[in-house]
């Protein structure tokens, strides 16, 4: 059994410890408020979903973004109720694996809308998904060019430039992308193995809160589209990638601002590749969504007052866990007070027999919260449900969907 005890108070980057006095609240679609949330007669713990706020959060990455594509990431949340409400829209998807091919399927998306941009697959993988009509897939080295043109013959493939991704709370470039050189070589190895050289990517880390990253990223892809065009390749597509962030409870960029800086290094490119695509994942659904939990115990510990949910890290909340319980999620209560009772500051945790799952340090909360009150996790639309596990036989909480088709209807 795993234990952890209380985690230093060194900073994850773009995150503050909650600090008495912080605002603990980010303002609420009026499905999600807790008024709404306290009619809801269902058994915890769920995440209450406002579909409308998701539809409303692709029209504003469209409308800021107009000459991108969206393909939203599946990972993120792949309920069906969350990829209907998004194809409704006109978004297309980006998955990672076979399973997400079928969930996008199961809605009647086709295959070759499809982009499957984990750059490392099972060579069973590519070539069921080539069968299932995907044409386009990530490559991030040598063997991966090799597999694709051995399982896929005659896909297009598209390199992942590894990028600065120091300013996310979720960097990737460790694990996945190449340098400028070796990008250039993997498309041109591609080329000679009957491949479509087709495009570039990147991913500038998830909630990512420097709002100059994608220009920084994208003008690196320029560099590359100038030393292709030089040796006779012209690529089709430009894929930005996701990380946009999402308000949880620090002000954060905004699409708006992010786009601006997108849209003038788009326009200095040496050329403008046909298909210009966004992977967006956590600004589409971050903010659609609340983890409804009932408090199950409550104790009093050598270090402070306790509080144990019905959820946790294991089954919706493991973002809380791999950022040591230091991210704050806006947090509410279902006691009639308003939040207006005298405030301790709790140690959150989750219903399991391991320590691991605690998801929040000194989390201020009515000192008088007793078994039965709920405790609503707020901005917890993106990376839950995918993420939770059957742990110690806390299953994942039901996704319910509240609202409707315009936001905020409750
Ligand atoms: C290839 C790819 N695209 C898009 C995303 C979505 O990123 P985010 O949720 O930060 O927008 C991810 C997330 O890991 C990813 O791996």
């Amino acid at each position: 059994m795993l234990a952890t005890g209380r985690p230093s108070n060194a900073a994850v980057p773009g995150t503050e410890l909650r600090r008495r006095g912080a605002p603990a609240t980010a303002p609420a679609p009026s499905a999600l408020a807790s008024t709404s949330l306290r009619r809801i007669h269902h058994q915890t713990p769920f995440l209450a979903c406002d579909v409308g706020v998701v539809e409303e959060s692709y029209r504003q990455v469209q409308r800021h973004l107009p000459a991108f594509t969206i393909h939203y990431a599946v990972k993120c949340n792949p309920a069906p109720q969350v990829l209907r409400a998004l194809a409704a829209q006109g978004c297309q998807f980006e998955v990672a694996s076979i399973g997400e091919l079928s969930l996008v399927e199961a809605i009647g998306a086709p295959g070759s809308a499809v982009l499957f941009s984990n750059p490392v697959k099972a060579p069973a993988a590519v070539a069921a998904a080539h069968r299932r009509g995907v044409t386009r897939f990530a490559v991030d080295s040598a063997a991966e060019v090799h597999k694709v043109a051995t399982q896929a013959p005659g896909a297009s493939v598209y390199v992942r430039l590894a990028v600065d991704d120091s300013s996310s709370l979720f960097p990737l470039s460790r694990k996945f992308g190449v340098g400028l050189e070796e990008s250039e070589r993997l498309l041109l190895l591609a080329r000679s193995l009957g491949l479509t050289p087709y495009g570039v990517t990147f991913h500038v880390g998830s909630q990512c809160t420097d709002a100059k990253a994608w220009q920084k990223a994208i003008t690196r892809c320029g560099a590359l589209l100038g030393r292709l065009a030089e040796r006779g390749v012209r690529l089709q597509m430009l894929d930005i990638g996701g990380g946009f962030p999402a308000r949880y409870t620090q002000e954060v960029p905004s699409i708006s601002t992010i786009a601006d800086g997108i849209t003038t290094a788009v326009s200095e490119l040496p050329y403008t590749p046909a298909l210009l695509v966004a992977e967006p994942g956590r600004s589409l659904v971050a903010t659609s969504g609340v983890m409804v939990t009932s408090i199950i115990g409550v104790a009093e510990r050598d270090d402070g007052p306790w509080v144990y949910l019905d959820a946790g890290g294991y089954n919706g909340m493991m973002e809380a866990v791999q950022t040591g319980g230091r991210w704050a999620f806006p947090l509410r209560t279902s006691r009639p007070d308003g939040g207006t009772a005298a405030q301790l500051p709790f140690t959150v945790t989750g219903p399991s027999c391991d320590a691991s799952d605690t998801m929040f340090y000194d989390a201020w909360l009515p000192a008088d919260l007793e078994v039965g009150d709920h405790l609503y996790i707020g901005v917890a639309g993106a990376y839950s449900l995918s993420y939770a596990s059957s742990f110690n036989g806390f299953g994942p909480p039901p996704l319910v969907v509240v609202g409707g088709a315009e936001p905020g209807r409750v």
